[in-house]
């Protein structure tokens, strides 16, 4: 049993791509956020182990889009450190002292990462099939012809192995969803971060997604980070969900913790609200 794993720093990744079962696998300490004087992140801690599907709700405004972006390093902590296999990601070992990261340590670091937002954000003047392969060619360096077989194989995971040659324009949200998630997993990140990604689709067409979504669960070893309002969803594939109000984290457990048992008021209210006006829907 490697127990003294959480000591082993900076070359792990480099050294064991094989991680330890019992390895944190990526960790928030007490991180702050502030956006000119106003605090949104007041100190949040949040573990994720390796292959571990993470739900995180809320209500808006919470924090939650923020504590995800911070992963893809898109916004840094006012205060507080995050680590990746127990390597940090805002800082990097540069002769035996942690100095800021470099844009190459950033890069290193977000190879573990997936990520899939609200807003599709497919290249528009690319076909899907183009869309797929692009940072398989451009960040892993793969052949032309080995990044398109394993697009086509990923599209096809998804769904959408006969849209190969459309492009976004032509395909409805749920399908541009769909692509995105194809292109996040394509390059097979150790954790997917999806943040409430069926929020702008029409109702018929959230089914679709989430599914796909629960596939990709089913298989096991990936990490997910989902923020979502789909209570449902969260409930079937997460292993833990997090409630978060006002910068901080509110109380996590398991789905039947959280929806079933909530100890604290503020998570009971939510609930509750959020059970009235899905009825109202
Ligand atoms: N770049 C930014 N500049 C200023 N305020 C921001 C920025 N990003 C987020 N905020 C504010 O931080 C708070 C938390 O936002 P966010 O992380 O998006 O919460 P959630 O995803 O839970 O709705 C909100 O009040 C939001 O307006
Ligand atoms: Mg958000």
């Amino acid at each position: 049993m490697m127990t003294q794993a959480l000591s082993v720093k900076s070359n792990y990744l480099m050294k064991s791509p094989e991680k330890s079962p019992e390895k944190i696998f990526v960790e928030y300490k007490n991180i702050k956020k502030n956006f000119g004087n106003v605090q949104i992140l007041k100190g949040v801690d949040l573990r994720i182990d390796p292959g571990e599907k993470v739900a995180i709700i809320g209500p808006s405004g919470s924090g939650k889009t923020t504590l995800a972006r911070m992963l893809m390093t898109l916004e840094k902590p006012t205060e507080g450190e995050i680590l990746i296999e127990g390597e940090h990601l805002w800082k990097e070992e540069v002769n035996g002292k942690l100095v800021p990261a470099s844009e190459k340590h950033f890069r290193k670091m977000r190879k573990n990462i997936g990520m899939v937002f609200q807003q599709y954000n497919l290249f528009p003047h690319m076909t899907i099939l183009k869309n797929v392969m692009e940072a398989q060619v451009s960040v892993l360096g793969l052949a032309k012809s080995e990044a398109k077989e394993k697009a086509i194989e990923m599209l096809s995971k998804v769904g959408l192995a006969n849209k190969l040659d459309a492009y976004p324009a032509n395909l409805s949200g749920g399908q541009q969803q769909r692509v995105a998630i194809a292109r996040a997993l394509v390059m097979h990140p150790k954790i997917m971060l999806f943040d409430e990604v069926t929020a702008a689709l029409d109702p018929e067409l959230v089914g679709e997604v989430l599914q796909v979504i629960r596939d990709i669960a089913s298989t096991g070893e990936m990490a997910m980070l989902l923020i979502t309002h789909e209570m449902e969803f969260a409930r079937q594939i997460a292993d833990r969900i997090v409630f978060m109000a006002d910068g901080v984290v509110v109380e996590e457990g398991t789905p039947e913790q959280i929806f079933k048992y909530p100890k604290h008021k503020r998570t009971q209210d939510f609930l509750q609200r959020f059970r009235s006006s899905s009825f109202l829907g």
